[in-house]
């Protein structure tokens, strides 16, 4: 089948691709120059496991097309994808749909044939149907249906959740195409038996929202019983593992430390708690904004305990930071735990050393002013203390025998609860967490 998508971003990109590997012939929009281009020769421009090949596959076979023109859009396909970014707007807690609106306002003006949009892009609730009514407006003698069709990938699984996802979500308007066309586009996917549930547009939208709210809380949770145990000499971990036997609670994310950041948690329950107080809804979602509070206050905690483990100040002292994507096997740092604490202790006047296997170049585009080092072990000379804010598995495998040859002080905070305490405490370190 032949389909278009709008936005080749982190969703959009891999979206395209595991298209192509369907089987389908797919056009990917783009229009930031520099990404298109990239993406024409089939390179990534960010780091995400599998895609690369998967990009590269797709672009030489030409089953993956890349351009920055709507009007090529419009004659390639009659399924169109909207996967452009809806990011926090500054200064309120509200979704940015400028990009969305405009993909639509761009695009439906230029369709000669009946069509589908699919969108795929984190929403709002209502605006399916709001887009809906426009595109009536904006369609010239053709029908163009609007329906959701939300997305749940994670960063470093991207590939592997959208070829094979827990369930398909489709929210669709009733009397349209949308529900058949979604069965013949995921047909192979369908084939192995993956869950698809046919609704509304508003649900669908909320599946999404409620999905991520969910994993955000269970966070927090965890993050507020840490507080507790921090308070009572309790182990955090052992609490998540009793817990997590049973069931109905489960072990997954469950995992206590410096809390969610990224592209999507925390702008998408700021998003959430803005549109159910539009709705007049907002007191069901009060507990959100402590799910947030809690999130906030361990970036603060962190910086805190790193005072105290300096003796009462960060001035003049030497911080070596692991860690500065917003998790492991990314390289995103957008709302990155990691860096807003290095910026946090850099501004008490610490001078902070960041290191990090795949995030340095964004890292030192949004924090210029921190150091940076090109090894773990570079970044923690001469350390008063050494702090692991992202779990990568090269922090994990680290010889604190070895590393303690190269600091001033023995002193490791472990952020994300990832280091195998008893080896760091017989090697002569003081382990916090
Ligand atoms: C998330 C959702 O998981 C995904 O379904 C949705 O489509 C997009 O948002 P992602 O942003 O890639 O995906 O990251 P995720 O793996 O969910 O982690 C989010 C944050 O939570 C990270 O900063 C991670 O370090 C943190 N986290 C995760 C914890 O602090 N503890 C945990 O137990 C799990």
């Amino acid at each position: 089948m032949r389909m278009v998508v709008l936005g080749l971003g982190y969703l959009g990109a891999t979206h395209a691709a595991c298209m192509a590997e369907l089987g389908h012939e797919v056009l990917g929009i783009e229009v930031v120059p520099e990404k298109r281009a990239q993406l024409a020769e089939g390179r990534v421009p960010f780091y995400e496991p599998g895609l690369p090949d998967l990009m590269k596959r797709h672009i030489d076979t030409g089953a993956l097309k890349i351009s920055d023109s709507y009007a090529e859009a419009a004659e390639f396909a009659d399924v169109f994808f909207i996967a452009v970014g809806t990011p926090q707007k500054k200064g309120e807690y509200s979704a940015d749909l400028s990009y969305v609106d405009s993909a639509v306002e761009e695009l439906v003006p230029m369709l000669r044939n009946d069509a589908l949009i699919l969108g795929k892009s984190t929403v709002p609730v209502g605006t399916a149907s709001r887009l809906s009514e426009r595109v009536d407006e904006l369609a010239k003698d053709v029908q163009v249906e609007v329906a959701w069709n939300p997305e749940f990938l994670r960063e470093g699984f991207a590939v592997q959740d959208t070829l094979h996802p827990d369930r398909i979500v489709i929210g669709a308007f009733p009397g349209g195409q949308a529900e058949a066309l979604c069965r013949e586009i995921y047909a192979s996917v369908l084939e192995a038996e993956t869950p698809m549930i046919v609704t509304d547009p508003a649900t669908a939208e909320l599946v999404k929202t409620s999905a991520n709210a969910f994993l955000a809380t269970k966070i927090s949770f965890i993050n507020a019983i840490a507080e507790v145990c921090d308070a009572a000499g309790a182990d955090v971990t052992a609490i998540a593992d009793a817990i997590g036997y049973d069931a109905r609670i489960g072990r997954k994310f469950l995992n206590a430390g410096l809390g969610f950041g990224g592209g999507c948690l925390p702008k998408d329950i700021r998003a959430f708690m803005a549109r159910a107080g539009e709705l007049g809804a907002a007191e069901a979602l009060t507990f959100l904004r402590e799910v947030d509070n809690v999130n906030m206050r361990r970036r603060t905690r962190m910086v805190e305990l790193t005072k105290d483990v300096c003796g009462g100040t960060l001035l003049g002292r030497r911080i070596a930071i692991l860690g500065a994507a917003f998790k492991p096997e990314s390289d995103d740092v957008r709302d990155s735990p990691a860096l807003n604490v290095a910026g946090q202790i850099q501004l008490q006047g610490a001078s902070v050393t960041v290191y990090d296997p795949k995030a340095m170049n964004n890292s030192r585009l949004l924090f210029p002013t921190l150091d940076y080092a090109t090894s773990a072990s570079e970044a923690c000379q001469k350390a008063d203390v050494v702090l692991v804010l992202t779990e990568w598995p090269e922090f994990r495998d680290i010889d604190p025998e070895q590393l303690g040859t190269v600091v001033r002080h023995r002193n490791v905070i472990d952020g994300r609860l990832c280091l195998p305490k008893s080896e760091w405490i017989t090697a002569g370190w003081s382990y916090r967490a």
